[in-house]
């Protein structure tokens, strides 16, 4: 038979976080330990899911919600999503859905709108699925860039410079994966602004939500303006601690003639994959309602480890590191002769410290960052840092 060869789409599919973890499984099969800072899954560390929401998933199989379930969601389920984004100001909900994670969101929200060759405006550096589900759908990247020098907030003007005719909507991730930012109230003002005076759609994934430090405020975009229209992502995966359940939730907001003829493509796509993990669904109303005292330890926990990994990383010669506001990444800026692809695969060798480009998130032409993920221990990340400041001081 001839070889089987792949569809080109595929080539342009790319997943730094997840492809780099090859390498150190190279390490691993050698016996070798390695220091993971590069996996945002708290679970890996010293999180746990919160047992009361893991009960009303054993207690939804006992009961026998074991079939499929309601394309949107189940209804207890989207009754707890649509008044908890009540609660924070989102006015105009026209469409709840859950579904598998936001990554199977993401899919179906940007299959529904973008046809082959459009544009979709995504900041970068950015959590790298939007552009790996661009290249399945054919679609177009169009990166505008978040400003360093300003907190990693957007820049304005570089979004406007961006928009031509085939830009269909612009993705805004807040609190962000990977720089730790939480966007001013000015800022999303301003994007709402520009997103109403050229037509575009608005993806706003709040997934960490309610992971932010230092007594700031993670504003839902959609509660800025009732008209837009915003899909709005939340789940499971951080604030809740369960990302192994692949659960999470779109809310689709705006002005309802502006977004009908939208929401219907997007709920046919939700028909025809029939519906979202059934028995875990039930944990959504717990979470959302109930006891939510884990993430008094997980933010105390976190707050010590984000102020470990600025203190230390802005102590290091040749880097420098915006402070986090949210979320648990930090994202450094390297300046070294080496690309950043390099300065990852040689710290992974010599250090077994695992990290991940800033390359796979894209940045600045010209620019060098790495992304560190600070869920590990106080102790790991010490531990982390004291090699990497080693290896800086032997290297550069
Ligand atoms: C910004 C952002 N969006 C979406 C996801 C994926 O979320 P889920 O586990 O719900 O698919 C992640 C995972 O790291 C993320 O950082």
């Amino acid at each position: 038979m001839k070889e089987i060869t792949p569809a080109l789409r595929t080539e342009g599919v790319k997943y730094a976080i997840r492809d780099i973890v090859l390498l150190a499984e190279e390490l691993k099969r050698e016996k070798v330990e390695v220091l993971h800072l590069n996996v945002g899954d708290p679970i890996k560390f010293d999180f746990e899911t919160p047992p009361h929401i893991i009960d009303s998933v054993y207690a939804a199989m006992q009961k026998g919600f074991n079939g499929y379930g309601p394309s949107l969601g189940v209804e207890e389920a989207v009754d707890a999503i649509k008044s908890d984004a009540q609660g924070r100001g989102i006015k105009n909900i026209c469409t709840v859905f859950i579904c598998a994670g936001v990554s199977e969101g993401i899919e179906l929200a940007l299959a529904a709108l973008l046809n082959r060759g459009e544009n979709l405006l995504v900041p970068y550096p950015c959590y790298p699925l939007y552009p790996a589900v661009l290249a399945k759908l054919e679609a177009e990247p169009n990166p505008y860039y978040l400003d360093e020098d300003k907190g990693w907030e957007p820049d304005l003007n570089d979004i406007e410079s961006k928009i031509n005719n085939k830009t269909r909507a612009i993705v805004l991730v807040n609190p962000s994966n990977p720089t730790g930012a939480v966007y001013s109230q000015e800022t999303l003002v301003n994007i709402i602004e520009l997103a109403r005076r050229y037509n575009l759609m608005v993806f706003s994934d709040e997934i960490y939500n309610d992971i932010v430090y230092d007594n700031k405020k993670s504003i839902s975009t959609a509660s800025l303006n009732p008209d837009l229209p915003v899909i709005t992502f939340g789940g499971m995966s951080k604030v809740y601690l369960a990302p192994g359940w692949r659960l999470a939730w779109g809310i689709l907001s705006g002005e309802s003639e502006t977004i009908k003829k939208y929401d219907q493509a997007l709920q046919k796509l939700l028909r025809a994959r029939i519906c979202a993990n059934h028995p875990e669904q039930f944990a959504i109303q717990p979470a959302l309602q109930g006891d939510r005292s884990h993430l008094v330890s997980m933010m105390e926990r976190l707050h010590r480890r984000r102020d470990i990994t600025y203190r230390r990383l802005n102590s290091i010669k040749h880097i420098s590191c915006v402070k986090p506001e949210g979320a648990f990444y930090a994202f450094p800026r390297l300046d070294i002769p080496i690309s950043d692809e390099e300065f990852v695969k040689k710290l992974l060798y010599e250090t077994k410290v695992l990290v991940v480009h800033g390359g796979g998130f894209g940045q600045h032409p010209g620019t060098k960052h790495f992304r560190v993920v600070f869920l590990p221990s106080e102790e790991i990340l010490n531990k982390a840092f004291d090699l990497l400041e080693g290896f800086m001081e032997k290297h550069f």
